[in-house]
């Protein structure tokens, strides 16, 4: 898809050419599904595994929990901005399999059973996402699929589910993680039902081999590369520098229906200023990664909801042309706290982030050139300059030789729009 877009002429061929991360080839899975980074909300960063319904019934594992989230989805506006798949992750099962080896929603806390959890998210207009294992168990010891991957595929069809999460805990050897992800992504398009599939198949992998990212790609409509995001500056930063330190092997791996998965938006939970909360947010859809928040929709503040709901912030990640952004070099390397993101946009525009990485004194001022850009090219002779994060502002157009200054506070960021 990249390939023809480049090459239909909706690229200066100088732009093209000065790219040497572009992916020149995407091959996705071909199931048409998340031909745009998924939207939704998964429990795990924020809710874990508390199984205790008894102690804590607000926030225990449970049908209500999902009930109650699928509601919020609906009611304030979520559904609406784009997050449409509710996703359970771990520990929604039953210690054992049932007799007939199917898979089994723990029937204390979820008495009516995943099919009809999917009943009532359908009839929202919201799509379920579910959490399985390649291994024999679950990360938090539940039974994993191994040995029942085609069974499990089956029953998520059965029960109406439309996203799978698939972890690698207790996966084996590594030929038993590779086969079990490739038989579980076969098994899954064999049921008929549109199911896209969520991978951690380069995360495990990555310590024994080589990633083939183009494999991972045919299999998976999206993978985890990194450790668990958690709710903290120092788990946002370290994630954005391995996607960046591996971005020519990342990025040209993504595309329509393949997406870099830097896991959860724990925005709107205890753990992120608010210029850290912009500066995930922004970076997340630079990096066209999918937005799934991990938070609790019942008790969130107006500004985290605001800043996650940004109808122009979230365009930038679903972008049609899908192409996932990356770390521009910076050509003012006596000042390397300022980092600079960009993301090839549809229509030749571009959505470029300023990241300020002091994390010492005030708001710090950058004279911004779109000569900074990759290469200095998008911009004939003048460019439209929309600001996005931490607040709208347009500055109208920028002569390429024209230096914008802008303030960006510690650890925030800046997201602009240029046309
Ligand atoms: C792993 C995954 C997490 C989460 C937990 C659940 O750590 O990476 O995202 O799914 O397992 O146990």
């Amino acid at each position: 898809m990249w390939l023809q877009r480049l090459l239909s002429g909706a690229w200066p061929l100088t732009f093209i050419l000065g790219l040497a991360v572009v992916p020149l080839q995407v091959r996705g899975l071909n199931n048409g599904l998340a031909l745009t980074p998924p939207m939704g909300w998964l429990h795990w960063e924020r809710f874990l595994c508390e199984t205790d319904c008894q102690k804590e019934p607000w926030r225990c594992i449970s049908e209500q929990l999902f009930m109650q989230m699928a509601d919020m989805m609906v009611f304030q506006g979520w559904l609406d901005a784009g997050y449409q798949y509710l996703c359970i992750d771990d520990c929604w099962l039953a210690p054992e399999r049932d007799a007939n080896n199917r898979l089994q929603a723990d029937p204390i806390r979820f008495p009516g059973g995943i099919k009809k959890l999917a009943d009532y998210v359908h009839d929202r207009g919201l799509l379920l996402g579910i959490y399985q294992d390649v291994g024999k168990k679950t990360c938090a010891g539940f039974p994993g699929s191994k040995d029942f991957y085609e069974l499990d595929a089956q029953t998520f069809a059965d029960w109406g589910v439309d996203l799978l999460k698939f972890d690698g805990c207790y996966y084996g050897t590594l030929d038993e993680l590779e086969d079990g992800y490739r038989r579980m992504s076969v098994a899954l398009n064999r049921t008929g039902r549109n199911i896209v599939l969520s991978c951690e198949w380069p995360l495990y992998a990555r310590p024994l081999t080589k990633v083939n990212y183009t494999e991972v790609a045919e299999y998976c409509n999206s993978w985890r590369n990194f450790a668990d995001v958690s709710d903290s500056w120092s788990s946002v930063k370290a994630i954005l520098d391995w996607t960046a330190i591996l971005q020519n092997s990342l990025v040209p791996a993504a595309g329509p229906g393949a997406w870099n998965d830097p896991d959860m938006l724990v925005i709107g939970n205890f753990g992120l200023s608010w210029d850290q909360q912009v500066t995930q947010m922004a970076l997340w859809c630079i990096m066209a990664a999918p937005l799934l928040m991990s938070n609790d929709l019942r008790d969130i503040s107006a500004e985290s909801k605001a800043l996650l709901q940004n109808k122009e912030v979230i365009a930038i990640n679903q972008d049609p042309l899908g192409a996932q952004g990356y770390r521009i070099l910076t050509r003012w390397k006596k000042d390397s706290n300022f980092e600079l993101w960009e993301k090839p946009l549809s229509a030749i525009s571009l959505a470029v982030s300023i990241t300020n990485r002091m994390e010492q004194g005030g708001p710090r001022r950058i004279e911004f050139s779109t000569t900074m850009l990759w290469k200095g090219t998008v911009c004939k002779k003048k460019c439209y300059i929309t600001q996005l994060l931490p607040t709208r502002q347009e500055y109208g157009y920028l002569n390429i030789t024209a230096k914008l200054p802008l303030w960006v506070n510690p650890t925030g960021t800046i997201l602009l729009r240029i046309d």
